[in-house]
């Protein structure tokens, strides 16, 4: 464990191939191929979506994954590792299975994602993570237009957004609809981006549609809207004696 531990922190301070000799991630056709079906049930994805996971057997599992998402769950505030913490099982196996395919691109993780043994270990994984509660200081818009931003990106998230997301950003459990709430500003930034320019090629072909008209300036206020949210019972409590804002 403590070698693992220590390749992660290579990881995070050098790119990734200078550290790894192992082979490359794979490269499964994605969103750009004309037989491209989003959260196909086959394989890797249906077997750890079968497996009952469970939050206790996940924690050893999530050590690995610490090094980088952090033991909470928390990641980054500047956006380099998402939040992970509270998310629905059926998000995290399904962006892990994609990401152990070569589906969705993530050189720096796709070393420490193979350890997971089998689909049995990634559910058990994933119930852990589920199983956190999402940490409250996490990276925000911080500009002194927030109040402006914010209100522009509650207008546009409403008008197309809200119907898979959902009102407080939880997304839907059974339909692989990721939760919002609690996610640093910065990576919301990038993946929508990555969305829209086709880059994250396991995205949602009708979550795609929708957001390739958006402009960059109309992107950064849905982003602070979206990190503004909050999902009622799944926040952690603010830490006892922290200092009142
Ligand atoms: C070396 C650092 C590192 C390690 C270790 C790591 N990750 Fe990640 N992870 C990342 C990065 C970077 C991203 C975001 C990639 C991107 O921008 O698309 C990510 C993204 C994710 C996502 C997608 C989140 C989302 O909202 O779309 C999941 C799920 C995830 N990681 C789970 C795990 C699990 C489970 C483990 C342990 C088996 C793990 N990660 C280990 C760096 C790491
Ligand atoms: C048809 C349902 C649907 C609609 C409409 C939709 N999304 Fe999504 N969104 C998804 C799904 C599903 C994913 C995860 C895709 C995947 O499998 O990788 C996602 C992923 C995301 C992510 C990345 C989250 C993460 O943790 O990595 C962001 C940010 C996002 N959507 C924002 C938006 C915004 C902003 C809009 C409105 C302009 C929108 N979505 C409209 C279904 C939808």
């Amino acid at each position: 464990m403590k070698k693992i531990m220590a390749l992660a922190v290579a990881a995070i301070l050098l790119p990734a191939t200078t550290v790894f000799a192992g082979p490359p991630a794979p490269h499964a056709a994605g969103i750009e191929s004309k037989d491209y079906q989003w959260a196909k049930m086959e394989g890797e994805f249906k077997a750890a979506l079968d497996a009952k996971g469970e939050p206790k057997k996940g924690e050893e599992g999530y050590e690995i994954c610490g090094a980088c998402h952090l033991p909470s769950g928390a990641g980054r505030p500047d956006g380099t590792f998402p939040q992970l913490a509270g998310q629905h099982t059926t998000v995290l196996i399904k962006q892990m299975a994609d990401i152990r395919m070569g589906l969705r691109d993530n050189p720096t993780m796709y070393p420490f994602a193979k350890e997971l043994v089998d689909p049995q270990e990634l559910a058990h994984v994933a119930a852990y993570i589920e199983s956190l509660c999402i940490p409250v200081d996490h990276g925000k818009y911080e500009g002194p237009d927030a109040a402006q931003q914010i209100a522009k990106g509650k207008e546009l998230y409403e008008k197309q957004c809200v119907e898979c997301h959902k009102k407080n950003g939880e997304g839907d459990k059974a339909k692989f609809y990721p939760v919002i709430a609690g996610q640093h500003y910065k990576y919301l930034l990038r993946q929508m981006t990555e969305i829209r320019d086709g880059h994250r090629r396991n995205a949602n072909p009708d979550m795609v549609k929708v957001i390739k008209p958006y402009t960059n300036e109309q992107l950064v206020a849905i982003s602070a809207y979206q990190s503004s949210l909050s999902m009622p019972g799944s926040m952690c409590k603010p830490k006892a004696g922290a200092k009142k804002k």
